[in-house]
């Protein structure tokens, strides 16, 4: 990928200072999916990473995953699994508990989302303290799942999720400080 290329990606996030909260960097990526040429671009990139490779379900995080997930399956045509936030799924659940930048949360999965021994990729948009896709992991691995990926549009670095998820395959286009 040229470098010319990721930096006029990465000029299409926007920051915003202390949102949701005081000292918090958001970085926002409403315009960069709000042009279809760049998003377009993202998909294309992620297109040519995953497209060879064995892939039988693609897992979504709630909610911003679900963007980047949904077009992804749809141009490889493969099924989609939603990870939701509790109280969103309406068949029976496993799940996981998370500590988050602002608080606990849990993710949930349907138990049938996956026979066992599947390939399945995970996406989402930003990797920040790694503690979101963490739970993703773990709830494809309680459905039976094996995991091929952890794909990222971005990482913010100075918030370790990297390493946080070092006993998994990371992956993402653009870091951030
Ligand atoms: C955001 C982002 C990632 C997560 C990353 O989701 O979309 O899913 O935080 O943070 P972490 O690596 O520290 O766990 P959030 O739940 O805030 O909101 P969303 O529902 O808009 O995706
Ligand atoms: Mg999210």
């Amino acid at each position: 990928l040229l470098q010319s290329t990721l930096c006029r990606l990465k000029e299409k996030v926007r920051d915003i200072p202390d949102f949701p909260k005081k000292g918090v960097l958001f970085r926002d990526i409403t315009p960069l999916i709000g042009d279809g040429q760049f998003f377009r671009l993202v998909m294309m990139i992620f297109l040519e990473r995953y497209q060879r490779r064995k892939i039988d379900k693609i897992a979504a995080i709630d909610a911003r995953g679900f963007i980047f997930a949904g077009a992804l399956a749809h141009i490889l045509g493969i099924g989609l699994i939603p990870i939701r936030k509790k109280g969103k799924l309406p068949y029976q659940t496993f799940e996981t508990q998370y500590a988050s930048e602002y608080g606990l949360n849990t993710l949930t999965i349907h138990r049938d989302a996956m026979r066992k021994g599947e390939q399945v990729l995970i996406l989402d948009d930003v990797l920040a303290t790694g503690g979101t896709a963490e739970a993703a992991a773990k709830l494809v691995e309680s459905c039976g799942g094996s995991l091929v990926e952890l794909g990222f549009l971005m990482e913010l670095r100075g918030l370790k999720g990297k390493e946080r998820l070092s006993r998994y395959p990371v992956y993402s286009i653009l870091q951030f400080p």
